[in-house]
């Protein structure tokens, strides 16, 4: 009774009556791996803490979130979002700044200061801070360790070394199934990942130092060739423009791809899941270069902010410092392979034993390269998203994926 009355008066101070609900915004995958927290959070401190589901890929929630905060509604007060969106959405006024829930700019740092930097940098915008890091993420190349082995070949370091291993394992198990190299070509956010990364490792980039968008180049040639080769060569499925994160993850899972570019949570799901047929033949390098060129992968991860609007702030503060701690961060690296964004964890026993990627491919970590950062990044994904795609559904051809890319970059970075 006694304990009832703290935790009462607790939330009472917190600013949540018994009657009121947090409520946290989030696709099923991240639901699925936050829910353990969330019902621990519950029963310690009898917070009422639900999950509203959005739609399965970034974009989507972009989506749903711009109807709700447009509207200045407050029906969720915390939602986790993609490192991809702080400047638009801090510039949007989307995101409550959080630097007045700290005592001092000195606590503000002292808190910071576990996290990876460039993840921080991320989430500050002009020294306010937006978003608390929940994890942070990379795409690796995943390979069949099992299938690598029987045909004696190591990682592949380059694109045409891929191809070789692909061709010659899918020739040895004559199996129809087996698909050689997996990726993302829908009209995705992972989308724009698949092209940035075959375009840096041929040596280029989007813009250039002067801030020339570099896009209609012989390096995004060669990137587009190289994907336009895994079609004609047969070692990716004719149906790449409808893949997404998950199928690709699926089509893994099942035994039915020697290589596939993801981002880290799929380790876990081969590792636990039920109906995984790889435990144990699953092997993680970095994403191949062209020639000689340097490894270059994405950043990818999540970030909790809170609704401006929403009635909860205070309590939502509290909640979202429970999920960013180093103990939420050990289980969702632990369990679900989600990357750390905490220093400590990439050399905690726990988080190795069961995801050891996070020791061995720490520095690839924390130089994974950002895609365009911009206020104008919905323009910037819908376009690279869906040039691809169209590319890789064969309705356009290489020189006019790359102009129509090339020409909307510069309209969209002339603003
Ligand atoms: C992963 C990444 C995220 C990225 C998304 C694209 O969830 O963490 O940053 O935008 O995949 O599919």
């Amino acid at each position: 009774m006694v304990i009832r009355y703290v935790v009462l008066s607790a939330l009472l101070f917190l600013g949540v009556s018994s009657a009121q609900t947090l409520r946290i915004f989030a696709s099923e995958t991240q639901q699925q791996a936050i829910q353990k927290l969330v019902d621990d959070y519950i029963a310690e401190t009898g917070t009422q803490v639900e999950i509203e589901l959005g739609g399965a890929t970034t974009e989507q929630r972009t989506q749903y979130l711009s109807t709700v905060l447009t509207a200045q509604s407050g029906e969720i007060d915390i939602y986790l979002f993609d490192v991809v969106n702080p400047l638009q959405f801090a510039a949007t006024g989307w995101l409550e700044p959080l630097n007045s829930y700290f005592e001092s700019e000195a606590a503000l740092q002292e808190y910071l200061s576990p996290f990876l930097p460039s993840v921080v940098q991320t989430n500050l915008i002009d020294g306010t801070l937006y978003g608390i890091p929940a994890w942070t993420d990379t795409r690796f190349l995943y390979y069949r360790t099992d299938l690598l082995e029987k045909y004696g070949f190591e990682p592949p370091t380059t694109w045409e070394e891929l191809r070789e291993q692909a061709l010659a394992i899918a020739e040895g198990e004559g199996n129809p199934d087996l698909q050689g190299f997996n990726y993302q070509g829908a009209a995705i956010e992972g989308t724009n990942c698949t092209f940035l990364e075959a375009l840096w490792t041929a040596g280029g980039d989007w813009r250039d130092a002067d801030g020339n968008i570099t896009v209609d180049t012989d390096q995004a040639r060669r990137a587009l060739e190289w994907y336009r080769d895994t079609l004609d060569s047969g070692i990716t499925v004719p149906t790449i423009a409808e893949m997404t994160t998950d199928l690709s993850r699926q089509a893994f899972q099942s035994g039915n791809a020697v290589f596939m570019m993801n981002w880290s949570y799929a380790w876990a799901r081969f590792q636990n899941d039920e109906d995984s047929t790889v435990k144990g033949n699953v092997g993680i390098t970095s994403v191949p270069v062209f020639d000689d060129n340097t490894p270059a992968t994405c950043v990818g991860g999540f970030q909790w902010g809170i609704n401006p609007y929403s009635e909860n702030k205070e309590a939502a503060f509290e909640l979202i410092q429970y999920l960013a701690s180093e103990d939420s961060q050990r289980y969702l690296a632990a369990e679900w392979s989600q990357t750390p964004a905490r220093t400590s964890l990439y050399e905690d026993a726990d988080v190795l034993a069961a995801a050891p990627q996070f020791q061995d491919f720490y520095y690839v970590i924390i130089n994974a390269r950002p895609r365009p950062q911009t206020e104008f990044y919905t323009d910037v994904s819908d376009l690279i998203r869906s040039s691809m795609n169209a590319f890789f559904a064969g309705s356009e051809d290489i020189d006019t994926t790359l102009q129509t890319m090339q020409e909307g970059l510069e309209d969209i970075f002339a603003n």
